[in-house]
């Protein structure tokens, strides 16, 4: 089912740069992954987000783990009918623990070289 919803994406230049929340109003089917939505965003919205991209898909690499409406899931087993807020909106960020390199590209920890 199509559904307006308002994606809240956390954007951030380069490592260490204070970090902000972008809004991205869009249309879309409620059936697909939270990880699809962000890449509808990246491929069609804003060619700018950093999102790195997972092959996977299917909930075993986990590499795909985000904060979305703060609680740790893997985007692209989330369905955004499940992630959408009561009032439309779904806040995604990248996972606590992780250096954030941009956007929502991030390193595994202090001893990746990051
Ligand atoms: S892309 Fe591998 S678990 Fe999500």
């Amino acid at each position: 089912m199509k559904k307006k919803a308002l994606i809240e994406v956390y954007r951030q230049d380069s490592k260490g740069d204070e970090g902000y929340f972008k809004e991205y109003p869009l249309v879309i089917d409620d059936s697909m992954s939270v990880y699809d939505v962000l890449w509808k965003i990246r491929s069609e919205v804003d060619t700018s987000l950093a999102l790195p991209y997972f092959r996977c898909r299917k909930g075993i690499c986990a590499s795909c783990l985000m904060r979305i409406n703060g609680v740790q899931r893997l985007a692209c087993r989330i369905p955004v009918r499940d992630a959408l807020s009561e009032d439309g909106t779904i806040r995604i960020a990248p996972p606590k623990g992780r250096p954030v390199l941009k956007d929502l590209v991030t390193g595994w920890g202090e001893h990746d070289g990051v």
